[in-house]
């Protein structure tokens, strides 16, 4: 195995830095301009993070591609972080979408789709109830807030290296065994350890403890992480983890937001989970902000009966712009048309080719990383053997080398996700378009190996 030269990895980003402003001219100059009127010159703080001395301004997106406003065309396997793992404005969307702001986008009240939406669901995660949001984050605090009414214990419990959006309570870590705020947690309202439980993904001794106690009122999980790499659960980890949840009277939500990158009922379906709740955004309306989530018959009934009429819009679970007509349309069209079972099979073949021309160049330059695939994602890490809980895969984090890697990529026309080294596939990507990456992934593997 090969050990990456930092000398060269430094020589080797400063060329790729001047490049990078070399060939965006108007994407600086609009980046100078944001400086006047956005907060660090973005839209979103995250965005700043982009390889590159600044984000590539867009111009306009269409399946798996993108133009930026220099007029430079992308392979976009970053997807908006799978928020458009439905490819860009699907014609059907767009369409639905379209005839839905002529008629009135948002009312308080129900529109039909609505029930085209939850009919849908129930087939895909085996659930029968749903309830929609605008993001998955909101969809995972209101299931966090129905598990503690209804179980009336204060804890939720988390893994190691979680990520389910901006919820206070997930913002939680391992510190020498220990829980506390993760690092770069802005303002946390409270220390997390006083909400939180945080585990190791895999280790169910740990989660056996964690239950013990009786006062968790929630798992809360990906089925696989995908927010630290990939990580896969062991064979057999979920089937018991169910149990010890039964057993110790904690509710299980199967958070699918990235993992329906698995199949149209994402693991939940694929892998017979059977969570208690579930919670679904991004990708289901297509990129129009939407989300939802679902839960069983008993969580069901257990909530209806702490519920009250005259209260129910006072709660902390709503939101004034929640199951808006626009919102429901976009899902509506998104689940008919596009997260159908025949794409998926297309996006799969297509995560696999990613992961076989990745591996074979990182076997051929004798890199020490491993590509991990979970249904049309696809993530290389910086270590041998694909890692099996946060902690591991933290440990293998490069930062330096995964930005090179993303700006040698972006240079040469490819968009991976920022903050890990993830591709996702969606109805439109082609094989071309993996095999672009592949090239370029294979000539940055002999400049850094040579
Ligand atoms: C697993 C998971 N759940 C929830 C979220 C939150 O999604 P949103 O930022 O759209 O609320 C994310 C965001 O990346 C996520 O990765």
């Amino acid at each position: 195995m090969i050990t990456i030269d930092r000398k060269r990895l430094e020589k080797l980003q400063g060329r790729e830095e001047k490049r990078f402003i070399a060939d965006h001219p108007r994407s600086a100059a609009l980046y100078e301009r944001a400086q006047g009127s956005l907060l660090g010159g973005v839209p979103m703080n995250w965005m700043k993070k982009w390889a590159g001395a600044f984000p590539v301004f867009v111009a306009k997106a269409k399946g798996a591609h993108f133009t930026c406003v220099d007029g430079r065309e992308y392979v976009d396997l970053c997807l908006g972080d799978t928020g458009a793992m439905t490819g860009h404005s699907p014609d059907a969307v767009v369409q639905a979408v379209a005839k839905r702001a002529s008629e009135g986008i948002t009312l308080m009240l129900p529109t039909e789709d609505a029930l085209f939406v939850g009919e849908d669901l129930k087939k895909r995660f085996g659930l029968p109830y749903w309830q929609f949001t605008l993001t998955a984050t909101d969809a995972n605090r209101f299931s966090i807030r129905i598990a503690r009414e209804i179980t009336q214990r204060p804890k939720i419990l988390v893994f190691h290296y979680c990520y389910h959006g901006t919820v206070d309570e997930t913002f939680a870590g391992l510190h020498d065994g220990v829980v506390g705020p993760r690092r770069g947690n802005i303002g946390p309202p409270v220390n997390p350890q006083e909400t939180t439980r945080v585990v190791e993904f895999n280790d169910l001794n740990a989660l056996e403890e964690a239950l013990k106690q009786h006062d968790v009122a929630c798992i809360l999980a990906e089925p696989a992480m995908t927010n630290v790499g990939i990580i896969l659960p062991d064979p057999g980890y979920w089937k018991a983890a169910r149990e010890l949840a039964r057993r110790y009277g904690s509710l299980l939500i199967a958070d699918e937001t990235h993992t329906i990158c698995a199949g149209p009922g994402g693991c939940t379906a694929e892998w017979k989970l059977e969570p208690d709740m579930l919670a679904f955004g991004k990708a289901i309306g297509s990129g129009i902000p939407g989300a939802t989530y679902g839960c069983s018959e008993e969580v069901a009934q257990r909530i209806s009966a702490r519920m009250h009429l005259e209260d129910c819009d006072v709660g902390g679970i709503g939101g004034t712009l929640a199951g808006n007509a626009q919102s429901l349309a976009a899902m509506r069209a998104t689940l008919e048309h596009v997260l159908t079972a025949e794409n998926f099979e297309k996006m799969l073949a297509l995560a696999e080719r990613f992961n076989e021309g990745a591996s074979g160049e990182i076997k051929k330059h004798r890199l020490p990383w491993n590509v991990q695939r979970l249904g049309c994602r696809a993530e290389y890490t910086f270590c041998q053997r694909p890692p099996r809980n946060g902690r591991e895969s933290a440990a293998a984090a490069d930062f330096e080398l995964e930005r090179f890697l993303h700006l040698y990529a972006l240079n040469r026309g490819v968009l991976l996700t920022p903050f890990h080294n993830m591709a996702l596939m969606c109805p439109e990507t082609t094989a071309g378009d993996v095999d672009q990456h592949t090239r370029i992934f294979a000539e940055a593997a002999v400049e850094l190996a040579s």
